[in-house]
């Protein structure tokens, strides 16, 4: 089935580099398929080396007249592209689903959640202020200035195809840098769409590139980039893997890096918690998108007081989820991203089971009624999980809940933090004295305290230890593309 979008022109098969689609210099393309289906249904630009030079050129010589615009200016610019990406939310969602495979209705919230970021760093653009430092000798004055970092490389990930690469590019923008990206290779359609629209708003050529890649190519494009010394700075959304690649391949240039990279959510529910609001929690955070964010709880602790209500009351809830294509109104999980993925979750389950996991729902592929296609996988509760299963030292990505039992508070803390990964972590209770204890043992990033949905513009999102450093949204957020300059007047008489 071809894309039907009310806006033809958005489904875009070209790069976009200093103002021109183009196709990739090599003349070559790759097919983007649906995970649905595993069908083609489009083909967009199979870059190289080349074409990610063109992009540093152009974003190289539109930098100075960029950081020299008012951040007034900047922010007007990105006011409208917040407005064109929600007046064209129903071909965006579209889009996001059609390629990523999540549903419509989840799609549409996509949207809003990355138009959110730009319009917040529109806002920023113009509050980034320096200081003025007490000098300690009368003569001299001493102040802090910002500036932005210079040509900044976006690399993306596939599970937000909007809001990841939105909120990496208007903190960038807003900040006076100029922008080359690489969506990922499965869903490039969406950040080309928002690329257009970025040109519609009025954005000079030059400041925001965008080339695609197939899985094949991306080390020629982002190698172009490591080792150009004109690209300032990296921001990555991926594995924890890839990010070593990108800090070890960084290092000659010594480019500045955000790095949000994978986790191991540990989900804790304490005997004294409101266990449906604890269930309630568990399903809004590991079910969004299916299982695949990189905030899903992924080890899910509950005491042994109270497991067989929650186990029970979590099973009930699981089994009432439907599972089908993005564009049917009633799903609510979508296929997975592709083959890879639901092996990976094949597994995880299976060695669970071999390793003396129950099995309480789920556990297996789907493949028949509106499920027809390769990648739909059951949503999955595992009982009596243990710390020697793959699935408790590796995120599984899909909608696999395994349960562990524990006793007390100091050992639930010591097996939550026992692993090299540190984005989330969330707890339920209602013990005053317990919840200031946990949110300041656990060793992450973010954590939900009662509480599922972490994640907004206005607050800083990234991890510690192998999840990253660096943040996104919030006012923390536009430092990261700002280096900190010192000036320092000496004696005028
Ligand atoms: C991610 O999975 O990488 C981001 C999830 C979020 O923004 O909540």
């Amino acid at each position: 089935m071809a894309l039907e979008l009310d806006r033809p022109d958005l489904a875009r098969s070209d790069n976009f580099i200093d103002g021109i689609w183009q196709p990739s210099g090599a003349g070559a393309h790759y097919d983007v398929c649906d995970p649905a289906t595993g069908e083609a249904i489009a083909t967009v630009a199979d870059s190289t080396a080349a074409d990610a030079q063109a992009a540093t050129v152009a974003a190289h010589r539109a930098f100075d007249s960029w950081r020299q615009q008012p951040a007034a200016a900047r922010a007007k610019l990105l006011k409208r592209w917040h407005a064109l990406i929600l007046e064209h939310t129903e071909d965006l969602a579209r889009l996001i689903s059609r390629e990523q495979g999540k549903p419509l209705a989840e799609a549409r919230g996509e949207v809003a959640y990355g138009a959110s970021y730009v319009d917040w760093f529109a806002a920023e653009a113009v509050r980034s202020y320096g200081d003025i430092i007490p000098a300690p000798v009368g003569s001299k004055r001493m102040l802090v200035t910002k500036e932005p970092v210079g040509v900044v490389a976006a690399i993306t990930p596939w599970n937000f195809p909007l809001a990841m690469i939105a909120r990496k590019i208007a903190p960038a923008l807003a900040a006076g840098c100029t922008v080359v990206a690489k969506p990922a290779e499965d869903t490039p359609l969406t950040a080309l769409a928002l690329v257009a629209l970025a040109e519609e708003a009025g954005l000079p050529a030059g400041v925001l590139n965008i080339v695609t890649s197939s899985r094949e190519k991306v080390a020629d494009v982002v190698g172009a980039w490591l080792e150009d010394a004109r690209v300032r700075k990296i921001t990555f959304t991926g594995s924890t893997a890839v990010g070593k690649l990108l800090a070890r391949d960084s290092a000659p240039t010594l480019k500045r890096l955000s790095l949000e990279l994978g986790g191991n959510a540990p989900f804790i529910v304490f005997e004294d918690a409101d266990l449906d609001a604890a269930v309630e929690g568990l399903m809004a955070a590991k079910f969004r998108n299916g299982g695949q964010t990189c905030v899903s709880p992924n080890r899910v602790y509950v005491q042994e007081s109270v497991y067989e209500a929650f186990a029970d009351k979590l099973v009930a809830r699981v089994q009432s989820l439907r599972v089908g294509p993005g564009d049917r109104d009633d799903s609510q999980i979508g296929p997975m991203i592709n083959a890879r993925a639901v092996d990976k979750i094949e597994r995880h389950v299976q060695d669970a089971l071999a390793r003396g996991a129950m099995l309480l729902t789920g556990g297996q592929r789907l493949n028949g009624g509106v499920t027809t296609g390769p990648n739909y996988y059951a949503p999955t509760v595992l009982g009596d999980a243990s710390h020697d299963m793959a699935l408790a030292q590796d995120e599984t990505f899909g909608p696999v809940v395994p349960l562990f039992r524990f006793r007390d508070e100091e050992e639930v803390v010591d097996a939550a933090n026992d692993t090299p990964y540190g984005l989330a972590a969330y707890f339920f209770s209602r013990d005053v004295a317990r919840i200031w204890r946990l949110a300041e043992r656990l060793q992450t990033g973010l954590v939900g305290i009662n509480e599922g949905a972490l994640a907004a513009e206005s607050a800083p999102f990234g991890g510690i230890k192998e999840s990253g450093y660096g943040r996104e949204g919030s006012r923390y957020g536009l430092d990261d593309y700002m280096a900190t300059k010192y000036l320092c007047q000496g004696n005028l008489a």
